[in-house]
């Protein structure tokens, strides 16, 4: 059989500085080509290249985000590889100078797509914006991440529906593993266009079975990758099942390299998967659910429609250091929703998004000063509080 590896080349360091006393939780720090990045993180999810009524200019100053996300699957449909190469690449298109991770398309071409069909080949699907049919290959996908040029690349993956059985889990899983030697065989095999490096993370499924889970995780940790991701998790699956795969999967993969955990999830979540040995997060929740007028505050979660708030002159969340929720009023912040002003989608996701980058950041706080579990046990009580 043959095993495939990574080339020797510069890739990413990741230099584990501290490790709490009381949990499996991790403070730590990356460090790309285009700058360094402290663990645990949230990356804000920027699908198209834009995250969602978000300027750079304010996820630098008020989110103070650290990295962002992008999706090959939109980017590749719009607007194309063609434009991004001669772009110069996605950070020279969208202008944000610090780390873009890319994810590969191996789940919203499940989530998102029309018809799709999978064979051992790749995925072919319909465009979800004019019907145009594509097909998906390991190969394809790498070559496409390639033109998009992100710090951090993702294998092309089968993302298992919640609820999976074992028989369907277990052959998902091995098409996975065959196509993550084919997206190293390929990643290997081309160079990086813009000359700084990228990075190929694998990504672990397995569905909520612990020896599917168990195998997935040993097959890429003799990958050898720079990073390493948890997928097929937040996919209907009860809580609970949730935190046990996740738990058994860092468990079960390499200490010395930054575990991703893809997709997840409430702030509550993030703690409880920092606790675990998780480094990074990304979640469309902050800005989804923001511009829905559902707000993550340090006390709680507020809903912003609620009349409630209509004479609430007190600012969004005082105990942010970010200027947009000190700046404005509950009740202002309402009557933008209220009268369907864009800007209320603005202050919302920023005010989010800058809710969560504080949120990990305390966290990282806590592992280093080494009370982070019972900190942890405080604050999630708080969080979850509606307000
Ligand atoms: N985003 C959330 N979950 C997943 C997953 O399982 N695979 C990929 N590629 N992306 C994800």
């Amino acid at each position: 059989f043959n095993v495939v590896t990574f080339a020797a080349m510069a890739t990413l360091n990741f230099d584990l500085q501290y490790k709490d006393n009381t949990s499996n939780a991790r403070a730590g720090e990356i460090t790309t080509d285009h700058g360094k990045i402290q663990t645990p993180i949230f990356m804000p999810v920027g699908t198209i290249g834009s995250v969602k009524a978000v300027s750079q200019q304010q996820l630098k100053t008020e989110v103070q985000a650290q990295i962002i996300l992008g999706n090959t699957y939109h980017l590749y449909l719009r607007p194309g590889t063609d434009v991004l190469e001669k772009a110069g690449g996605l950070h020279q298109f969208n202008h944000w100078d610090k780390p873009i991770l890319t994810d590969s398309g191996g789940y919203q071409v499940f989530s998102l797509a029309g018809t799709r069909k999978i064979k051992e080949e790749g995925v072919t699907f319909q465009s979800h914006i004019d019907g145009s049919k594509h097909l998906f290959t390991p190969e394809r996908v790498m070559d496409i991440q390639r033109s998009i040029g992100g710090d951090i690349i993702m294998a092309f993956d089968e993302c298992p529906p919640g609820g999976s059985e074992y028989s369907y889990a277990h052959k998902s899983l091995q098409l996975t593993h065959r196509w993550l030697d084919r997206c190293l065989a390929q990643f290997n095999a081309t160079p990086d266009k813009y000359g700084y490096t990228q990075n190929l993370f694998p990504i672990v499924q397995g569905a909520t079975f612990k020896d599917l889970r168990r195998q997935s995780c040993e097959f890429i940790a003799s990958k050898d990758a720079p990073g390493n991701a948890i997928g097929g998790l937040s996919v209907g699956e009860p809580e609970p099942v949730m935190y046990e795969i996740c738990d058994w999967c860092c468990q079960h993969l390499p200490q010395e390299k930054p575990r991703y955990l893809m997709g997840v999830g409430t702030p509550w979540n993030i703690l409880e998967c920092i606790g675990m040995g998780v480094d990074m997060f990304d979640c469309v929740m902050p800005t989804r659910n923001g511009r829905n007028a559902m707000l993550f505050t340090t006390n709680g979660v507020i809903n912003i429609d609620n009349k409630k708030w209509e004479y609430d002159f007190s600012p969004i969340d005082e105990g942010l250091p970010c200027e947009m929720s000190t700046y404005y009023s509950k009740a202002y912040l309402r009557h933008l929703f209220k009268a369907q002003e864009i800007l209320a989608l603005t202050i919302a996701s920023v005010h989010n998004l800058s809710f969560y980058l504080w949120l990990v950041g305390e966290a990282r706080k806590h592992i280093i000063a080494g009370d982070y579990a019972s900190w942890k046990t405080g604050m999630v009580v708080k969080l979850k509080t509606r307000l």
